[in-house]
């Protein structure tokens, strides 16, 4: 009696993190040059005026940081104080006809003036900067003009990491990956792989609509193919059968 998809279960999770990405916890990962800090990504750009620095935050998949705690505002503050030429770092807080609001938002949280500060004028908008060069005021905020192009400015931009992706892998009775048995008839996709990396064949899979699982086959020559497939195992267990080469099933 043919029973070779009822042996296989999936029973083991496989973690697999895109290239591109830096993984530093299960919590996730954070986009490659981006750096993970207390549970978010931080970049730091080299910016000119607070506009430019803003959007240019925004074009990158994160938002303006305006530190909420001190240890935040001393980790962005050194990053920028590493950095040659940097002076000050533009903080997402803003004046507008005098009143102060941080990402939109009035501020109720941490700030981190320097004494006199902020002297913002009302008439015109002033934002928010902390000097990240001096050990005098190290870290402090000063109100200053928006559309000043200071070449000595740069940003933290800040954005939630992405969670690692889970596929699912399936295994034998023993508790070991079935490493010949793959879904066939149902390849929407396939293509060479470097590598026998899950997580790039994994990745193409959740970019793809077709796509509810992947095989991972790999030739007696080496050569690695991932082939995305529309439909699983459960919907057609005939076909998930024995290859003639090593083959590793996912379902996403
Ligand atoms: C899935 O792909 C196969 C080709 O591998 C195709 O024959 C079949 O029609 C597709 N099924 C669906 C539901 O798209």
């Amino acid at each position: 009696m043919y029973i070779a998809a009822a042996l296989s279960i999936c029973s083991a999770v496989v973690l697999a993190t895109w290239a591109s990405e830096t993984c530093h916890s299960e919590a996730g990962c954070c986009p490659r040059g981006w750096e993970p800090w207390g549970g978010s990504c931080y970049l730091i750009i080299k910016s000119g005026n607070w506009d430019d620095a803003w959007s240019a935050c925004l074009a990158m998949g994160g938002v303006m940081a305006a530190p909420r705690s001190q240890e935040e505002n001393n980790f962005v503050a050194d990053k920028a104080h590493g950095m040659t030429g940097i002076h000050w770092l533009w903080v997402a807080c803003t004046n507008t006809r005098g009143t102060w609001r941080c990402g939109g938002q009035d501020m109720g949280g941490f700030v981190n003036w320097r004494p006199g500060q902020p002297s913002g004028g009302v008439r015109e908008q002033h934002c928010a900067a902390l000097t990240s060069w001096a050990y005098d005021n190290y870290g402090k905020w000063h109100g200053v003009r928006c559309n000043n192009m200071y070449r000595r400015t740069a940003a933290a931009c800040v954005r939630r990491p992405s969670q690692p992706r889970q596929f699912c892998l399936f295994t034998g009775r023993d508790g070991r990956p079935v490493e010949s048995r793959c879904l066939h008839g149902h390849v929407v996709r396939e293509y060479p792989l470097a590598s026998a990396t899950v997580g790039l064949c994994g990745r193409a899979c959740y970019n793809d609509p077709r796509c509810f699982s992947f095989n991972i086959k790999k030739y007696h020559n080496g050569e690695t193919i991932c082939q995305l497939n529309n439909a699983t195992s459960s919907d057609d267990p005939v076909k998930f059968q024995d290859s003639g080469s090593a083959c590793t099933y996912f379902e996403i």
